[in-house]
């Protein structure tokens, strides 16, 4: 396949391929380990216009946890074909595993250097800050999954899969809206219906699953095997829309012999779960979102980062943060 950046100049694509989504490949390029390329399965009739608008939305850089660390894989030119149609774009290409990864204690040790506890709290309070950043820059995500966050072997974590998001182009004042979401972290009738119909609590419900199952040796809190025998097909998604999960409602699931119970998790993590799951189940406003505040550490090495709590309840809320993670 030939392939041409705007201004003409050609770009081959090398053998590798990193990976495969719904929506597309994403290919090594030749030449450099830097950057890759996204060539879509189908492209958007209106793909050429998102991608100029989000590559002029880019967020701000902040010196987050690690400096020289990128925080997301945003794309950087759009990618053409022969006929001039755009059909993919360039991103930076970002070295590590998915956050999946994680989950397994197996795959886990051969995925970060530091496999512990303390690092896969760290990693869980560096998604909700990264969330929180994007949020004040007026982006939500909307496909909050593990999918799309790599993880550095020290910890450090890079949104990947963000041409999908939803933000405003400060050019022309034109909202897009989220173009997908996975539905085993979506919370309960999310429709990406209009340009902006999606807000940061939506992006707070996936981040609560993620980081239960994170902490949680990767159970995934509405999956399990439902009490009910009617249920017995339901999925996570379905669990999602009945309200089954194993925070709140334990006993509409199976006990599984070995299996993480949720009690594990830290109390403070166990109020936000509970709060997200619970009140803010039906009623967005009552989820605590992800906040970037964080105290940097005096000493220590770059996995042992201290930050404040990973979500904060809106204001107003009964629920007010406290430190953690120390
Ligand atoms: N910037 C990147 N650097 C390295 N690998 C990437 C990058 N972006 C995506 N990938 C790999 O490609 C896979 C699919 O990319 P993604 O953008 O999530 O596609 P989809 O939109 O189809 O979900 C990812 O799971 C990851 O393994
Ligand atoms: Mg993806």
């Amino acid at each position: 396949m030939s392939l041409q950046l705007p201004d003409g100049r050609k770009v081959r694509l090398g053998a590798r391929t990193f990976g495969r989504g719904a929506e597309g490949l994403v290919h090594e390029l030749a030449g450099t380990e830097d950057l890759c390329a996204k060539i879509y399965l189908d492209p958007a009739p209106d793909l050429h216009q998102r991608l100029v608008a989000l590559m002029r939305t880019e967020p701000a850089t902040w010196p987050g946890d690690h400096a020289e660390h990128l925080h997301v894989a945003w794309p950087r030119q759009a990618l053409l074909d022969e006929g001039g149609r755009t059909i993919g774009f360039l991103m930076p290409r970002v070295a590590g595993r998915s956050l999946t990864r994680l989950f397994d204690p197996y795959v886990r040790a051969e995925a970060i250097d530091e496999p512990t506890w303390r690092v896969l709290v760290a990693v869980g309070a560096r998604v909700a800050r990264l969330l929180a950043r994007l949020h004040q820059a007026g982006i939500v995500v909307g496909d909050v999954s593990p999918a799309n966050i790599m993880v550095s072997p020290t910890g450090h974590v890079t949104l990947i899969d963000c041409d999908t998001v939803q933000f405003t182009d400060p050019a022309t004042g034109i909202a897009h809206s989220c173009a997908k979401v996975t539905p085993e972290y979506a919370p309960p009738a999310l429709a990406c219906t209009g340009p902006a119909s999606l807000t940061p609590a939506d992006d707070a419900f996936g981040l609560g699953i993620l980081i239960c199952q994170l902490l949680m040796e990767g159970d995934h809190p509405f999956e399990g095997v439902p009490a009910d025998p009617a249920e017995a097909d339901a999925l996570a998604q379905d669990n999602i829309r009945l309200r089954n999960n194993r925070i709140l409602y334990p006993q509409r699931f199976v006990p599984l012999p070995g299996a993480i119970p949720p009690t594990v998790l830290p109390p403070q993590v166990m109020v936000l779960a509970q709060a997200c799951f619970g009140e803010g189940h039906f009623r967005p406003e009552a989820r605590p979102l992800p906040r970037s505040s964080a105290r940097r550490p005096k000493r220590g090495r770059a996995t042992r980062a201290r930050s404040g709590s990973i979500w904060r309840r809106p204001a107003g809320g009964r629920f007010r943060s406290r430190r953690n993670w120390h």
